[in-house]
């Protein structure tokens, strides 16, 4: 038995589609990715690997998993076999149930090994205190190190803005947090700063501090927590940034510097600029400019953007004007566009060569920044600019290279008003006509019913199937369910009977309903008589963006349920004598009719 908690911790930072990309290599198709199905035989992909929820399915032959599910049928593992091989590629240790621990480096997971063998949550805990203490320890430092302060100075930075973003100092010397920690001879402490990133282990076994002299810029996590730290050196060592490793905190892929702390801004504006590096967000907000985030040291990924969105409706990308920029600026839009609704928009901004924001702000202020910012150049725009880039448009061969390589990008835009304005344009730079291009790029036209109707065709065909729909993208819906709205249901219909297993489900492991992670509840759910039912409704969602609102939809399938309930009711009633009625059914019936 290898414990439900670190299953769900393995699939957390599993990606999926690296997983099944390094047996089948997938394509991108809209918000999913495709292959021809490795478990039957087919010619045209219908084969489904979905990023955002974590799953694989197959129109063609009706398999469905997750990473683990996959491994143990592609490549014929047990269960516990294609545990061990996930958690070896993403570095994690297969908690032993006898608590075995052996590795001597993993001194936290030791201590941590219970009756079940692993407890996530504890050690985060302790992780998390354990980088408070550091940080405090690091921002002590930096009140007494005239060096560091002397540097900050010489950046503009005022002592404000360093208390406000936890600047803190990590001193020369190599065992420096070793005076910080007491216990620092026991095993438990060494582990938990192990873990945590703060110390290293050298090759002769001993361990020193990874952090040395360097200006430390704390990062928090989603609830405010603090997960790790970037440490910039003070003159021109290298590495120029030395970031935390992963650890079970802190993901650099994932994470977004300032984003706790600007959410409310990016809100307020309702728009937020994404920069390179931590001293640009900084400098920004010393500056009066709040609602900045940065990706720390990484390409703007899919995951970074989806986060970003579901805060606000309008991103800008400040990249440098170099080629560098405008590269990370075109990955930003390839991951864009699949995620863009109508109504979301991206744009982008070059500032002059030679200045990041960081030194334009400083230099130019404030206002000249914001100047800036309202030239930003829409994604429309600069996604054409790129394109036409060194494409003679005045042969017929120019344009049709254009209209070759915007059609994978064309292609994937959901935003159906978006996706017309686009074909527009290409079709003016082209010369060709719209419908022709529609044709060739093969997308639908806008439909000219009114979208409820269009909508309706892939809605899933009744309420109960709704209402899993919103169990399995988040279990807390659960707590909104009247328990006697379910009793009173058909037994004989097998949504219901499905929808019921899931909702016992649920109410049995009630840490599932707080626990939001990305892995899909299906997993726990593998052994239920009902997983094939449940399954082919998750995959309804695969045909989907993200212009569904599921609250929306829970909230009119419990409203319909309600009415079939009292219809059911009222036919009841109405089918004996009037006479044979109790006063009370009366009186139910009476106000029953006036619902
Ligand atoms: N970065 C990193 N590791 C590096 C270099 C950079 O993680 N070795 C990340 C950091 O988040 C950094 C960002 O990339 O803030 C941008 O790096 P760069 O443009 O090189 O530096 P600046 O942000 O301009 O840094 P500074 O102004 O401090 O020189
Ligand atoms: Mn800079």
């Amino acid at each position: 038995m290898i414990p439900q908690p670190f299953i769900h911790d393995l699939l957390d930072r599993v990606d999926i589609v690296d997983a099944i990309d390094r047996h089948i290599p997938l394509k991108k198709a809209g918000a999913n990715f495709v292959a021809c199905c490795p478990f039957h035989n087919e010619k045209t992909p219908s084969f489904t690997v979905s990023q955002t929820k974590q799953f694989f399915h197959c129109f063609g032959c009706g398999s469905h998993g997750n990473a683990i599910t996959f491994l143990m049928n592609y490549n014929g593992l047990s269960f516990v076999e294609a545990v061990h091989e996930l958690a070896a590629y993403v570095g994690m240790q297969v908690p032993s149930q006898l608590g075995a621990e052996t590795s001597s480096a993993n001194f936290a997971a030791s201590k941590n090994v219970g009756d079940h063998g692993y407890q996530a949550d504890v050690s985060k805990q302790e992780l998390v205190s354990t980088l408070d203490t550091v940080t405090q320890y690091y921002r002590q430092q930096l009140k007494t190190s005239e060096k560091a302060i002397e540097y900050l100075k010489q950046r503009g930075l005022s002592g404000k803005t360093a208390a406000h973003f936890g600047i803190g100092y990590a001193p020369s010397g190599w065992n420096n947090l070793e005076a910080i920690f007491s216990s620092y001879e026991s095993d438990d402490t060494r582990g938990l700063l192990l873990k945590a990133g703060l110390i290293v282990t050298s090759e002769d076994g001993k361990q020193y501090d990874r952090f040395r002299n360097r200006i430390m810029f704390p990062i928090l996590g989603l609830k405010g927590q603090i997960i790790g730290f970037g440490g910039r050196v003070l003159d021109q060592g290298e590495p120029k940034y030395l970031n935390s490793p992963e650890t079970p905190l802190f993901e650099k892929g994932r994470e977004i510097y300032n984003f706790f702390s600007a959410r409310r801004a990016i809100r307020e504006a309702n728009s937020v600029v994404v920069v390179e590096g931590y001293m640009d967000v900084i400098a920004l907000w010393q500056h009066g400019i709040e609602n900045v985030v940065a990706t720390l040291g990484t390409a703007t990924t899919a995951f970074h953007l989806q986060k970003l969105l579901r805060q606000t409706d309008h991103i800008v990308f400040c990249f440098d004007g170099d080629k560098a920029g405008r590269k990370a600026a075109w990955r930003a839009l390839e991951n864009g566009l699949p995620l863009i609704s109508d109504g979301k928009y991206l744009s982008f901004l070059f500032l002059p060569e030679g200045d990041d924001p960081d030194s334009y702000v400083r230099q130019c202020g404030k206002t000249a920044f914001e100047h800036q910012l309202s030239q930003a150049i829409p994604l429309s725009e600069f996604l054409f600019k790129e394109l036409c880039a060194g494409n003679n448009l005045q042969t017929d061969e120019g344009r049709a290279k254009l209209v070759h390589d915007a059609k994978p990008l064309l292609r994937q835009v959901k935003a159906s008003v978006l996706s017309f304005m686009l074909i527009n344009r290409l079709a003016e730079l082209s010369g060709m006509d719209q419908n022709e291009l529609h044709d060739i790029l093969q997308i639908k036209r806008i439909a000219k019913s009114p979208v409820k109707k269009k909508l309706s065709r892939r809605q899933p065909s009744s309420p109960y199937r709704w209402i899993i729909l919103a169990l399995l993208h988040d279990p807390s819906y659960v707590e909104k369910l009247d328990r006697n709205l379910l009793v009173s249901l058909d037994g004989n219909n097998p949504d219901i009977v499905a929808l019921r297993a899931l909702v016992e489900f649920l109410r049995e492991h009630t840490h599932l309903i707080e626990n939001k992670s990305s892995t899909s509840l299906l997993t726990d759910l593998h052994d239920s008589p009902n997983i094939a039912l449940l399954e082919s409704i998750e995959s309804e969602t695969l045909e989907w963006g993200d212009t569904i609102d599921i609250e929306a939809e829970f909230v009119g399938a419990l409203e319909k349920l309600k009415q079939m309930q009292r219809k059911k009711r009222m036919t009841e009633l109405h089918s004996r004598p009037l006479c044979e009625l109790s006063e009370q059914e009366k009186q139910e019936l009476q106000r029953l009719a006036m619902l």
